[in-house]
């Protein structure tokens, strides 16, 4: 459904009034950052939610609809609807458009007709072309809008470091990465270019932090135009198989040292899809979201000194749009509180961190 701004604020479901000087997204401005949130092309149909990330946020990234298991139905067909309606409501809203991702090289998160497809006689040469082909139709269509791309999303297996053996990777190899950046690179020169994925912090973290320098540092010595790493920023233990309630020193420490290394490689940073998984903090609301927010003001002071850091982006602004709701769910079976609105659109503790976190933040040079 299309906004018209004061119908959609007039709701029952509208937004507690925060000035727009006051919005998240004002506050990063002022220190040349840029806040933003993914969507599902589903919540265009919710004005309430609409509106409130309309005056929160500076761009948005579609949280599903430029994956291929969208994008492409049939190996021989491509569906831009979905995308292209959040494209346009950006658009509306002056708001800009991450994507995010041209390549998730998971076979359980691609396209569902890729295990089974017959690649012919010459089978790398022709998952090459498939590959190069998916990655300029998808970045030219939107070369107008789009401004930064997750070239590829979390190809380094977090258990062993290495890429992971996907329908791509066994056909590609080691190539497959850098295959995909030259593609992106050829087909929208001014986008910058990103590596995304989930590492994190914690000593059982350590080996996909380790893929992942290698991987950049390999993309680096071979010179693929990659402009930034893409630190998802799902904290509090969501994916991983451990909660994670705090950030300790020696885990802040290491966490330095990776990011370190990162941008000793001329890299700039974004956190792409930040929230704060609560599966193992308290029941009682006001104690979760206290730890939710102390948690997140402790990685997001660490992470926003870094003035390579230049996009802090949410993987959905309020708890009834977090993905979290539906992976490993409480014990005590309560929703969870990951976001910075909760599920009536009301400003929680977090959006305070945050804020606090963008106030405190040293400026830094816009990304171009
Ligand atoms: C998730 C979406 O939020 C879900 O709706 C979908 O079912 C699966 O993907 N890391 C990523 C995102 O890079 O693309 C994932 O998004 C969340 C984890």
């Amino acid at each position: 459904m299309a906004l018209s701004g004061a119908a959609a604020l007039c709701g029952a479901a509208a937004p507690p009034p925060i000035p727009a000087a006051e919005s998240l997204d004002a506050l990063a401005r002022k220190k040349g950052l840029r806040f933003g949130t993914a969507m599902p092309a589903h919540a265009l149909a919710d004005a309430g939610y609409s509106a409130l990330i309309a005056r929160e946020c500076g761009l948005i990234v579609a949280e599903n609809e430029h994956k291929w298991y969208v994008l492409r139905p049939s190996a021989d067909r491509f569906d831009f609807t979905p995308a292209d309606r959040l494209g346009a409501f950006a658009r509306e809203h002056g708001l800009g458009l991450r994507g995010h991702t041209l390549l998730w090289d998971r076979d359980e998160y691609g396209a569902k007709w890729l295990p089974a497809h017959d690649f012919g006689p010459r089978p790398r040469a022709a998952a090459e072309r498939m590959l190069r082909d998916h990655i300029r139709t998808v970045a030219s269509r939107y070369a107008n809008q789009v401004d930064s791309w997750d070239v590829v999303n979390e190809a380094v297996d977090p258990a062993t470091g290495e890429l992971r053996a996907t329908v791509f990777g066994k056909l590609l190899g080691p190539e497959l990465i850098d295959i995909c950046f030259h593609e992106a690179k050829a087909a929208v020169p001014g986008a910058k270019l990103v590596y995304n994925d989930y590492m994190n912090f914690g000593v059982e973290e350590a080996t996909h932090r380790q893929g992942v320098l290698k991987l950049l540092e390999g993309m680096k010595a071979r010179g693929a135009p990659i402009d930034a790493l893409g630190v998802q920023g799902h904290i509090g233990g969501g994916v991983d198989p451990t909660p994670v309630a705090r950030f300790s020193a020696a885990d802040q420490r290491d966490w330095r040292a990776f990011v370190d290394e990162v941008r000793g490689m001329g890299l700039d940073l974004l956190i792409t899809e930040f929230d704060v998984n609560d599966r193992a903090m308290p029941a009682e609301i006001a104690r979760r979201d206290a730890e939710v927010a102390a948690l997140a003001k402790d990685f997001l002071d660490l992470m926003l000194d870094y003035r390579e850091l230049k996009q802090v982006l949410v993987w959905g602004l309020a708890d009834r749009y977090s993905w979290l709701q539906g992976t490993a769910p409480r014990a005590d079976g309560l929703p969870k509180r990951p976001a910075p609105y909760d599920a009536d659109l009301k400003a929680k503790p977090l959006r305070e961190a945050m804020a606090a976190a963008f106030r405190a933040a040293p400026e830094r040079r816009t990304w171009a």
